[in-house]
């Protein structure tokens, strides 16, 4: 299969890439923290933890005794916003930056720790009056924005508990996750600058109350970024600047358990509904810290350090809202779109800022790669001493020229592999340790312990491929799915007795590093993004249009996957549906407004029949291979060979987009 052969072609690679005497001589990270961690996994942790301030020491590390919950560090107590803020501006810090503020228009905002520690008390307090108790659920629904960030610390600086939606999701995706999580309280703005222009997001936020379809909400507490027009339903709306400004600027962080709850965050499975991911405070805090500071090489005091990810993700969660706050750092939020007034735009923010530390999508270099090097080499991007991935993986292409053209030639670049549900990175190069081999995001970070796993559980040595299990538990896992315990030991512990399955595939090469080989379930990763097959599918067939539709993720070479879409039209709806390219629209804007543009399949193809099993399972496999245009694989397990040819014989005919 030619997909093998590429992988293949990828694990001989052979260009390596030293880390420099001069880097490795200032490193943060210390070759002696592999073998730390290995003689003792869990004191090498207590170490990481005890970095952090605690209000009262914990005492135990780990208590495993009712697996898959694990509870790290549980009779100790901390405060995430003081761990983040309040510390530093009593170590004499309070003057450094935290917060570069760059809107998209080109306004800016700068905060010290000392500004930063002013407005989350202040909004603390603006919580507390609204009503908010430590473990009420907050939905935040923002731009990036610094009111984005003091939100959620401000949230979890009251204990209470935040579940963050990216702010290009629907009306009904955040309806959805607001109830499923109860919340009492959801932060908004009016709207955001995104591609020039002024985008709303209130109205999604109407549109998700209206009616009694979230009971549980109280109030909306509503930024002014935009000065949009919004509707106001009095009684339930409150300014954020009138709430945060009235607010007293005396707030005393207290301690929780290092096991209470700090925020949910929804992110697509195997099936329609989106899970509910819960971390709790101690564990998370302390690898998000440990490995901000490690695998990016922080030093705290010189670098600027930007992560590109929204908060609406778990990467703007742990490395721009938490991890880099944690460690002292003075980073760079930047509202907008890459392409906003041109290409140009990052490379400008870099050369503004200074930026040293650098932390983006594979499909973002991509999208650069493209258009080409004439646009980042007219700025001085001198500044750049790390490059960080993360999402999906990298291509070696796509890895060479994010060295020499940002990087430099010089600037090492860490591929690291995570989930929502890991909390923090997992697998990753140290910069002035590791070799670094393009494409691979070669070794597990000390105190992860990881293996490669073949379909009966047997563990895989170098050379092969099969799929990634975590074999010990760690601090930032997640503690199970808001709700759900069941789905929680379904979906990660119930394939492998005792170990978590990531849902990827993997290979050790011959030199013993990882390869990730993409997704083996029925996720799809576009952009970075994880979307569900089902949840797409199932929003296809809410339309009176469709009465049958297959989703399956498609190589793309900006967006890595892309979302493809066979679809059975209703036979009675046929004459209203006009032409297959009218019907294309039609469907992709209806995925769109159901879950978000981010859904908005690529391409929508019209099939009389789906390829189908005798047991009535679609074969996802054969309509990839359709939508990859491929030759087709194996049919014989078809209830009806005849099928994949009618597909195949309708896309030659012309696919619509
Ligand atoms: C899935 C997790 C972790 C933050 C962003 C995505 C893929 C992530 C890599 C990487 C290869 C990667 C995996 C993983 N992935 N990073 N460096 N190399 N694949 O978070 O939405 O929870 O998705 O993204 O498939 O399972 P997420």
């Amino acid at each position: 299969m030619s997909a093998d052969h590429e992988i293949d072609n990828l694990l001989h690679e052979e260009r390596h890439f030293a880390p420099t005497a001069t880097f490795s001589a200032q490193a943060i990270a210390k070759p002696e923290l592999y073998e730390q961690a290995k003689q003792d996994r869990l004191g090498f942790w207590a170490t990481q933890a005890k970095q952090l301030h605690w209000h009262k020491p914990f005492t135990r590390t780990l208590d495993w005794s009712n697996p898959p919950f694990a509870k790290w560090f549980d009779d100790g107590q901390l405060n995430v916003s003081y761990n983040c803020i309040d510390r530093h501006v009593l170590a004499g810090n309070g003057e450094r930056t935290a917060i570069f503020f760059e809107g998209e228009p080109g306004d800016t905002r700068e905060l010290s720790y000392a500004e930063l520690l002013h407005e989350v008390k202040k909004t603390a307090n603006a919580l507390i009056n609204l009503g908010i108790k430590p473990g009420d659920r907050v939905a935040i629904y923002m731009p990036m924005i610094p009111e984005a960030v003091i939100a959620m610390q401000a949230v979890v600086r009251i204990g209470a508990v935040h579940s963050v939606i990216f702010g290009g999701f629907s009306a009904d995706s955040l309806a959805s996750r607001i109830d499923d999580a109860q919340a009492k309280l959801v932060i908004t703005s009016d709207g955001g600058y995104r591609k020039g222009k002024a985008s709303a997001l209130k109205p999604a936020v109407d549109e998700a109350l209206a009616g009694d379809r979230c009971p549980s909400v109280k109030n909306v507490l509503v930024v002014r970024r935009t000065n949009q027009d919004v509707a106001w339903v009095e009684g339930r709306d409150v300014e954020w600047s009138q709430a945060v400004g009235e607010a007293s600027d005396e707030h005393e962080a207290q301690g929780f358990d290092a096991e209470h709850p700090l925020f949910i965050l929804y992110t697509s499975g195997t099936t329609g509904k989106p899970k509910g991911i819960l971390h709790t405070t101690g564990g998370y805090l302390t690898q998000a810290a440990y490995t901000h500071k490690n695998v990016f090489d922080l030093h705290e005091q010189t670098d600027v350090y930007w992560c590109t990810a929204d908060v609406g993700w778990i990467t703007g969660h742990s490395y721009v809202a938490y991890g880099p706050l944690a460690n002292g750092a003075s980073q760079v939020i930047y509202e907008g779109t890459p392409e906003t007034p041109d290409w140009g735009r990052w490379w400008s923010i870099v050369q503004k800022y200074g930026v040293s530390i650098l932390y983006t999508a594979p499909t973002a270099i991509r999208s650069f790669m493209k258009l080409g090097s004439q646009i980042p080499n007219e700025y001085d991007l001198s500044s750049i001493r790390v490059l960080g991935s993360v999402g999906e993986p990298i291509n070696p292409e796509a890895w060479m020229w994010y060295r020499k053209h940002i990087g430099g030639s010089h600037a090492p670049i860490v591929d690291t592999w995570w989930q929502t549900e890991t909390g923090a990175i997992m697998v990753s190069p140290l910069p002035g340790i590791t070799t670094l081999k393009p494409g691979s995001a070669q070794v597990p970070l000390p105190g992860v312990s990881a293996a490669i796993l073949d379909d009966d559980g047997k563990e895989l040595g170098r050379g092969h491929a099969g799929l990634l299990v975590l074999t010990e538990p760690w601090p930032s896992m997640l503690r199970g799915i808001w709700g759900d315990p069941e789905r929680f030991k379904e979906t990660y512990w119930a394939r492998f007795e005792g170990k978590y399955f990531a849902g990827d595939g993997a290979k050790w090469d011959e030199e013993g590093d990882l390869w990730l080989l993409g997704r083996v379930d029925d996720v799809m990763n576009v952009s970075g993004h994880r979307l569900s097959t089902a949840e797409i599918e199932s929003a296809l067939v809410s339309h009176h249009f469709v009465a049958e539709a297959a989703v399956v993720g498609a190589k793309d070479e900006t967006t890595g996957q892309a979302v493809v879409a066979f679809v059975i039209l209703r036979q009675n709806q046929l004459e209203n549906a006009g032409n297959d390219a009218d019907v294309s629209k039609i469907l992709r804007d209806h995925v769109s407004k159901e879950i978000g543009p981010i859904a908005r399949p690529r391409t929508i193809i019209v099939v009389k029949e789906l390829p189908k099993t005798r047991s009535g399972k679609i074969m996802r496999r054969l309509l990839r291979d359709v939508a990859e245009d491929r030759p087709i694989g194996d049919v014989t397990t078809l209830a009806d060979t005849s099928v994949m040819q009618s597909i195949s014989g309708k896309l030659a005919g012309g696919a619509n987009d």
